[in-house]
């Protein structure tokens, strides 16, 4: 029989070795770490505790009862990120590829079902060969189980998915149902179909990383948030976007203490330029504003015409959406409309405030952008504020203009505090543009019609081309220097705290998808 202690000693040992010293080396080889490294990284010293360490899969397939490795390739658990619960999976390629068996799914719904119940976080570290090929359905039905936990989680407790392989077919999924993706460079990809498989269907010849790697995904589909240089920066942005979040959607973000001070920034006074038409970098407003290197940029290569991000205001955390006049003169077009409404849903589910800097000529004309259904892309954002319940406030720094005035959080679709800085300009278009429209006939008319152009162009400006039209209204709630700004928005912030807003009862609310 043996000395029980000495047994359980032995399991825990070979428990530890997963697919043995060769597949490891061969891990490392790839600058890739394993699950359990992984693991150490992110989570803090000695608080990780394992479930399921012995489970061993259930097939008795193509020799597969010979091949039986504790924990079935993937370790699983909880422990703290910066002494507050998480949930973790991370999939060990060096068993099977990582790849899902039945086992290896249920223990990942586990993990899920105790995020859940427990509101806390749940981080997926992912790096498999998908499907466990010799298992057929029955690792199908597995994904489909995670798929059905992550809907049912979501909106309650924050999920996050670190892509540090392959992810592949309907894999894909889960991460793409939860609220972040974070890739590494060089070593990570994600697609639908592989290269074979578009080079048999298409004739195209594309690589792994061409097809679906980090940079792809981090800047032309949008499928992931972040783009990591290594395994090691990507744990770190996972540590550092779990410090903006609460633990689940009953709870507030965690907030420092602050104590207010003199916060007058005069950094923010000139970063306007006198010519409305000529860019800045929307970045420096935020940066000026928040406290000191806390805007946390998420989606930062991809729909750059719209910032989005974390950053901590007098030590709250706050969700910041702001035109970015820099790059397409802060337009906006589908991309960048899909990108503000998620993050604007992911902030309300998690009571976190908005806070948006507005300095938008309007939509993207054009056959591309109407074809590519501008108009129901447009909607998500518009509707994305519209149903948001968390305090709102928002800056206009510069243009506000036509349509997009109203979809960037305004005071008309439930935005609560409104400030506009002297160099706003609130109106349905711009003067020039506005001037040869409704002042047609009389141009036509003038002997020199430029020099008509511009005096009604004026007579147009001096008219819109201000916030004070919009304040005479109540539209805009105060006019206010930018300098002011950073401690009109933490005086806001702070009375709307207690803020309670309720939808109307239904079941859910239709967003056109
Ligand atoms: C079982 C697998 C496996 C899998 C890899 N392995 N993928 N075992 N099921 N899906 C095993 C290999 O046999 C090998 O075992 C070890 O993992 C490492 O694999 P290698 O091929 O040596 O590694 P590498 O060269 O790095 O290539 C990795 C890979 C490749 C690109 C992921 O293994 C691959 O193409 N695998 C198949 C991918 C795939 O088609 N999966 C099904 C996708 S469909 P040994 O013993 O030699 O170490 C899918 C459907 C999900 O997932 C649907 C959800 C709705």
């Amino acid at each position: 029989m043996g000395d029980p202690r000495e047994k359980l000693l032995r399991k825990r040992e070979e428990a530890l070795i997963g697919g043995g010293e060769q597949r490891v080396a061969s891990q490392h080889a790839k600058g890739k770490l394993t699950a359990r490294e992984r693991i150490d990284l992110l989570m803090d010293e000695n608080t990780f505790c394992e479930i399921g360490a012995f489970v061993k899969h259930r097939s008795a397939d193509f020799g597969m009862e010979k091949q039986k490795i504790a924990g079935d390739g993937v370790v699983t658990g909880y422990g703290k990120v910066n002494g507050r619960l998480v949930y973790v999976f991370s999939q060990d390629f060096t068993v099977f590829g990582g790849s899902l068996s039945e086992t290896h799914a249920e223990k990942i719904c586990k993990v899920m079902d105790l995020a859940l119940e427990n509101g806390a976080p749940m981080i997926g570290l992912n790096d498999s060969g998908g499907a466990r090929i010799q298992e057929g359905v029955v690792s199908l039905g597995g994904y489909a189980d995670i798929f059905y936990k992550n809907v049912m989680s979501s909106g309650v407790v924050p999920q996050l998915s670190a892509i540090m392989g392959p992810c592949a077919g309907g894999a894909v999924y889960s991460p793409a149902l939860t609220d972040f993706i974070l890739m590494v460079e060089n070593t990570s990809y994600m697609f639908v179909t592989g290269p074979n498989v578009v080079k048999t269907v298409t004739n195209e010849d594309v690589s792994s990383e061409e097809l679906g790697g980090a940079s792809v995904h981090s800047q032309k589909s949008g499928v992931a948030h972040f783009a990591a240089a290594n395994e090691v920066a990507c744990i770190q942005h996972i540590k550092s976007l779990l410090s903006y979040m609460p633990q689940n959607c009953e709870e507030m973000p965690p907030k420092a203490e602050y104590h207010i001070q003199n916060e007058e920034r005069t950094g923010l006074m000139n970063i306007v330029p006198e010519n409305p038409n000529q860019p800045y970098d929307m970045r420096e407003v935020i940066e000026n504003t928040v406290d000191d290197g806390s805007f946390f940029e998420v989606h930062k290569n991809y729909a750059e015409n719209i910032l989005v991000g974390f950053a901590r205001l007098a030590g709250r955390s706050i969700g910041i959406i702001a035109n970015q006049p820099a790059h397409l003169a802060g337009v906006l077009d589908v991309h960048s409309s899909q990108k503000g409404a998620r993050f604007v849903r992911f902030c309300d589910a998690f009571n976190i405030p908005l806070l948006v800097f507005e300095d938008v000529p309007g939509f993207l004309p054009g056959t591309d952008q109407e074809w590519n259904a501008i108009i129901t892309n447009g909607a998500k954002l518009l509707y994305a504020f519209s149903e948001a319940t968390v305090p709102r406030i928002t800056v206009i720094t510069r243009k506000a203009y036509g349509g997009a005035y109203d979809v960037m959080n305004s005071k008309h679709i439930g935005a609560d505090m409104n400030f506009a800085w002297p160099s706003a300009e609130i109106a349905v278009m711009g003067a020039k543009g506005a001037a040869e429209i409704i002042f047609k006939k009389d141009i036509d008319a003038a002997t020199d019609k430029l020099e008509a152009l511009k005096e009604k162009e004026k007579e147009y400006a001096d008219i819109f081309a201000n916030p004070y039209r919009a304040a005479e209204r109540g539209f805009v709630d105060e006019v206010i220097f930018p300098e002011e700004t950073r401690k009109k928005l933490i005086q806001a912030f702070e009375m709307l705290e207690n803020k309670v807003r309720n939808l109307p009862r239904k079941k859910h609310g239709n967003i056109p998808l």
